[in-house]
């Protein structure tokens, strides 16, 4: 560890050192904040560069900061070659898991040569260093070997969760102008075949810019292929001898896009850079958790998502770790699935969601107690803030009090964890529930809506005063939406976009989203976005989408609609819209429930007052509705919910 050389607080007791509070982790962090500079200069050498940058931070065209300036990497050559030339080549890189329990060891060399091979099969199709591909795959080994072979040649990768329907496939290829689209026949979830070539071919069907698909056989069932567009894996990724030289990148180009939610209904396609990426998740990974070199991490997300992306595939490769990559859901076929994997491939590290732990916990101790869950040495959770009751179950239950809770804070912007406890310097005192302290170079403040800092225990928006080097470089195609959504409300420095409070002990508190944006079972899921689907599928006119709350999941998506019919469905019939829904944009975006109204309330400027349809739903006041045009429109609202409530009661 780098001992700082500033140390003025003489006033902490030197005992303390195994505290975040302590000594080490306070003049580390204060290093970072007073120092940056010979900070990262430092903290920058957990990668292999090429060649050394020339600046750490170029401000000049802020809010568009880069880091970096000058230095020289290739990302796929971090996670895997430099592992190859320090003896690792036999050391396992993923223990894969099949849902149906068939398992594979790829070590980091046979992980090197499926990335040669695959990266030789997209030369050969044509593409060239800043290229777009979509890669749409289940939670198999093709899909980090297609993201490193796309980041070794410099091809820019925008994967999209299986989950997604064929309208938000078509979207971000459109946003993105994908050359060919990466997928398979399908997937297993839960048992069944999830179709995903048959949604790939329907995205397709809207878009112009795709020129060949390669598609990974997993299923085996019968699929649609087009001749001289379609291609199987196996049959382009055919030379394990494939060396393909990594194309020299410049700390700044971009590496992927990874499309999130907002508050309007085009998703934000988020650009992460090269070098500040990858030395901010390889630090922040190193910090929180403090992985030993033979530890067996899993991190228990969907590599669809940004958890996924830093925290499965880069930093645990970076630093030359042994990963589950488990196929299916953590609760099929059995209860247990989870704390089986863990006895099974002796886990030590478990980095999971309050909502899987919460609907475990529901399940009963009775699974996690058949088996040994003693490798475990940290258990780790994002996405959402986890309630005390969660918190002390998987505290007690599953880390049998030895194992601490590592909260980690963060957002597809930021790239890594931001606030997070840094079990690197050791600690014995965590607060359930709070996420504890920033993450060294992250300066969080908590601000009023006029940009005043709030006294300690009071709710504020999160707001980061300066930039650091896992932060986006800008939104696809959309600068100016960068600066609007991230850096307008409070000028020149970073929002959010979520509520939290600095309580007196300074420890950070995160209270949920302070705008449109739902979290469903820790996704994020715009409102507007899902209103914006909905109107155009069948014959919905209007829509008024809002959360939930839920025991599980968060929030729970719930919907009003008026179709241009003006009926009003049976349930019968609302099951078919469902499915309507499903097909066109996924699971994921399906409303748990959908009620069809003849009027939705509005202003008179004819603006849908979702607030008041969200009010009346949770049997709230629905305060102010002097603006309101037609008062009907509430009554409607709560015939709809009786017989919806008769209905399922
Ligand atoms: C939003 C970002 C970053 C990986 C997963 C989600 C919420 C995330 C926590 C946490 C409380 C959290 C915030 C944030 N969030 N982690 N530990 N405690 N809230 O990524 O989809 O970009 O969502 O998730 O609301 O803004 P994302």
């Amino acid at each position: 560890m780098r001992e700082s050389k500033s140390n003025n607080n003489e006033s902490l007791p030197t005992e303390e050192v195994h505290t975040p509070s302590s000594q080490r982790f306070l003049s580390f962090t204060k290093e970072a904040i007073d120092n940056p500079e010979e900070f990262w200069n430092t903290q920058a050498e957990i990668i292999t560069w090429y060649k050394r940058w020339e600046k750490v931070l170029d401000e000049s065209n802020s809010p568009f900061f880069r880091w970096f300036i000058g230095g020289k990497l290739n990302v796929s050559y971090n996670a895997i070659d430099r592992h190859l030339l320090a003896g690792k080549r036999n050391n396992a890189a993923y223990i894969w898991v099949a849902e149906d329990g068939a398992e594979h060891i790829l070590t980091y060399e046979g992980l090197s040569q499926r990335v040669n091979s695959f990266a030789k099969a997209l030369l050969d199709l044509g593409l060239k260093k800043g290229d777009v591909v979509l890669i749409y795959l289940p939670m198999i080994l093709e899909l980090p070997v297609a993201m490193l072979a796309a980041a070794r040649i410099g091809v820019v990768f925008s994967v999209v969760f299986s989950g997604f329907g064929a309208q938000a496939i078509a979207d971000r290829i459109n946003d993105s102008g994908a050359k060919v689209v990466i997928t398979a026949d399908g997937g297993f979830r839960r048992g069944k075949i999830v179709e995903l070539k048959k949604v790939v071919d329907d995205a397709l069907n809207m878009t112009k810019s795709v020129e060949y698909v390669i598609v990974v056989k997993r299923t085996g069932h019968e699929i649609n292929m087009v001749e001289g567009r379609d291609f199987w894996w196996d049959q382009v990724s055919n030379d394990i001898n494939a060396k393909v030289k990594p194309e020299v990148m410049d700390s700044n180009d971009p590496l992927y896009i990874l499309y999130t939610s907002g508050t309007t209904g085009k998703p934000k396609g988020v650009v992460h850079g090269n070098g500040g990426y990858s030395v901010w998740v390889a630090n922040t990974l190193k910090w929180a958790f403090d992985p030993k070199p033979d530890d067996r991490w899993w991190c228990a997300a969907d590599i669809g998502w940004v958890t996924g992306h830093s925290y499965i595939v880069f930093a645990p490769l970076f630093l030359g770790l042994t990963s589950i990559l488990y196929e299916g859901a953590i609760d099929f076929p059995s209860p247990d699935r989870m704390w089986a994997i863990i006895e099974r491939y002796k886990v030590n590290i478990l980095y999971t969601s309050p909502t899987a732990i919460r609907m475990l916990m529901k399940y009963g101790d009775v699974y996690p107690q058949k088996h040994n869950l003693d490798s475990l040495r940290e258990l780790g959770t994002v996405g959402e803030p986890i309630n005390p009751a969660a918190w002390n179950w998987y505290y007690t239950v599953i880390g049998k009090g030895k194992c601490p809770i590592i909260d980690t804070y963060w957002q597809t912007e930021t790239g890594g964890f931001i606030i997070s406890p840094a079990s690197y310097f050791g600690f014995d005192n965590l607060k359930p529930g709070s996420a504890t302290f920033p993450m060294p170079g992250i300066d969080p403040v908590i601000l009023d809506d006029s940009g005043n800092e709030v006294e300690p225990g009071n709710k504020g928006f999160l707001v980061i005063r300066r930039p650091w080097p896992g932060l986006m470089l800008t939104l696809n195609k959309d600068p100016d939406r960068y600066k609007a959504v991230y850096f307008s409300k409070f000028p020149g420095k970073y929002q959010t976009g979520d509520y939290a409070v600095k309580d007196e002990d300074g420890y950070f508190w995160l209270l949920g989203r302070a705008d449109e944006v739902l979290k469903v079972a820790g996704h994020r899921i715009g409102t507007i976005e899902v209103e914006d689907a909905l109107v155009g599928i069948a014959n919905i006119a209007e829509a008024a989408v809002f959360g939930k709350p839920d025991p599980i999941k968060g929030d729970a998506i719930i919907s009003f609609v008026t179709l241009k019919s003006g009926e009003v469905l049976t349930p019968a019939k609302i099951n078919e819209l469902k499915q309507q829904i499903r097909e066109r944009l996924g699971p994921i975006m399906v409303p748990e429930e959908i009620h069809t109204v003849r009027v939705l309330p509005k202003t008179r400027s004819g603006k849908i007052m979702r607030r008041v349809v969200k009010a009346v739903y949770l049997n709230q006041i629905p305060g102010d509705i002097t603006t309101l045009e037609d008062g009907a429109s509430l009554e409607e609202i709560k015939t709809a919910l009786e017989t919806f409530r008769k209905e399922v009661t």
